[in-house]
């Protein structure tokens, strides 16, 4: 079956780089805003019928950019997948790198949505044949699904960037202990008994705001501070604040979803970071490591 990839727009970069790793046809798309707001949407064909009866795979990150908030991503998102099963696409894939709402997991305070895991079970239910994340924050609003859902890992190939910028000596360091368990994977790609630390971290439900503590054993050491996202960067700058009070040589402040909002860049590095790495998941700066040969790997 002839295969299409029909690249969204806030996953420009990473969409084609998919296509050319397939090595199948990418179709852009035509979008924009209207005056009282909401979205529009078309993809960019002459004849609908170069759909019909193929493979199609959509590609469309739903995190905030200069041209959409995540909701106008996810619309788009919901625009394509309504337009593809129009056209009568005989498989529907969808990638969504960055999946937005991820945090909205649980309750934290009476009377909220888990809206998290209502996102999934919108798209699930709108025919799709497969889904694909990466490192989704919470990989419980997965389940229950009728529709074939991964959970793209990208350890190991943010490990082997930082390996190749030198990094020695280094010790994997989590900002809370609900990361840990991700941290250690992390290690594992770095090499055998690559120690993991963690700071204590906890946010008021309320405000945001965040507190953390700890003092860690990381004189003259490269540290690589990592998460899975950061969005305003306020849990990264306090980590590694607290990672160079407790001797760090050098910190690698590391994340799949490198949001970075507000003053995210200057926090960061004022805090003492040497550098920021992130995927191409979010289409910025500091996107270094791409995402795409892996995510080719798993629909080829
Ligand atoms: C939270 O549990 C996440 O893993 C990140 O630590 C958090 O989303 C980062 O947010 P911010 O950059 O705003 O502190």
């Amino acid at each position: 079956m002839e295969k299409l990839l029909i690249v969204g727009p806030a996953s420009q970069m990473l969409g084609i780089r998919i296509a050319r790793e397939l090595n199948i046809r990418a179709i852009n798309t035509e979008f924009k805003t209207f005056p009282d707001g909401e979205n529009y949407l078309r993809i960019n064909l002459e004849d609908e019928s170069t759909i019909k009866e193929k493979e199609v795979i959509i590609v469309q990150s739903t995190g905030p950019s200069s041209s959409g908030n995540q909701n106008a991503r996810l619309i788009e998102l919901l625009m394509m997948i309504d337009s593809i099963k129009r056209m009568r696409a005989k498989k529907l894939i969808i990638v969504i790198p960055y999946l937005a709402y991820a945090r909205q997991d649980k309750v934290f305070r009476p009377g909220e949505s888990t809206f998290g895991d209502l996102i999934i079970r919108i798209i699930d239910s709108m025919g799709i044949d497969e889904l694909y994340v990466v490192d989704v924050h919470s990989p419980k609003i997965l389940t229950d699904t009728y529709s074939k859902i991964t959970n793209i890992d990208s350890m190991k190939i943010l490990a082997e960037y930082i390996k190749s910028l030198g990094a020695k000596d280094i010790v994997v360091v989590s900002p809370d202990k609900g990361a840990v368990e991700r941290s250690k994977t992390f290690a594992q790609h770095f090499g055998d008994d690559i120690p993991v630390d963690c700071f204590e971290k906890s946010r008021d439900v309320k405000t945001g705001e965040i507190t953390m503590s700890g003092k860690l054993s990381l004189k003259d050491k490269d540290v690589v501070v990592s998460d899975d996202i950061i969005a305003t960067g306020g849990t990264m700058a306090t980590a590694i604040k607290l990672a160079k009070e407790s001797g760090a040589k050098k910190i690698y402040a590391v994340a799949t979803h490198a949001l970075l909002l507000q003053n995210a860049r200057f926090r960061i590095l004022e805090a003492g970071a040497d550098e920021i790495i992130g995927t191409d998941s979010i289409d910025n700066e500091v996107s270094k490591v791409s995402l795409a040969k892996l995510i080719a790997n798993y629909l080829k």
